[in-house]
């Protein structure tokens, strides 16, 4: 994609994205998204087709096996790397057309594919999950609903799981014009509560622009 076609694909997820913000379903442009991407991969700016650098790096520390949950799952690749490495994993995303599409691309992998809402989840799911993965969904969310949705994490997991949160860092108090929207490091803290936060990070990927900073954040439910 060239310069000008990026510009171009960001300019209308901010105009897509303003539009829900103000009606009566601020979650909705996502589905929108995905259905008029037609199925072409590079309309997806937060896909390339690969796992997060920070998740892949973290779970070489952490014995596979267990139940793992992928939040807003996107095209699929979290939960992808984790199946691969051995998690019986569930990947939900609110979109149905990011879950059908995600389905195929990894058709051969063993993974429950569900379109779920995560302010809205299945009362089965509070206390079931050995690992629970959240990147880059919190700071999609408009603020007025990002703290309930916040709160849907942590009840999740079963005695001894782990939640595992990656996103975009605020450096500083200027205002940004988001989706995404970096996230202050007090309401990063806030996810875990009730949880033993037991890393927080903060850093860039390797092929970040300067100056961007991201976060990875993981607690442990005691047993
Ligand atoms: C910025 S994308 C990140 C996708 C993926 N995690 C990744 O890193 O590539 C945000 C994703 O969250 C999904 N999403 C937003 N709000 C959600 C909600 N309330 N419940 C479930 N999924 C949600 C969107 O459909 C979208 O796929």
């Amino acid at each position: 994609m060239s310069e000008e076609e990026i510009a171009e694909l960001r300019s209308r997820i901010l105009s897509m994205a303003r539009k829900a913000e103000t009606g009566k379903d601020p979650l909705g442009w996502f589905e929108d998204l995905y259905e008029s991407s037609n199925g072409n991969e590079s309309m997806i700016p937060w896909s390339n087709g690969e796992a997060h650098q920070f998740l892949i790096e973290w779970m070489r520390s952490v014995s596979p096996g267990g139940k793992a949950l992928v939040v807003g799952s996107g095209l699929g690749e979290d939960a992808a790397h984790l199946a691969k490495i051995g998690w019986d994993v569930t990947a939900f995303d609110i979109s149905p057309t990011a879950i059908e599409w995600s389905s195929k691309i990894y058709g051969d992998l063993n993974i429950h594919w569900r379109v779920e809402n995560l302010l809205n989840l299945p009362d089965e799911w509070v206390g079931h999950w050995d690992l629970v993965v959240e990147v880059h969904i919190l700071q999609a969310i408009p603020e007025g609903i990002r703290n309930s949705a916040s709160k849907k994490l942590a009840p999740l997991l079963a005695p001894g799981g782990k939640l595992i949160c990656i996103g975009r860092y605020e450096s500083s108090n200027e205002y940004s014009e988001g989706p995404p929207w970096p996230l202050a490091e007090s309401f990063i803290h806030s996810i875990g509560e009730g949880l033993n936060q037991t890393h927080f990070e903060v850093k860039s990927r390797d092929h970040d622009e300067a100056g961007l900073l991201r976060y990875i954040s993981v607690w442990d439910r005691q047993v």
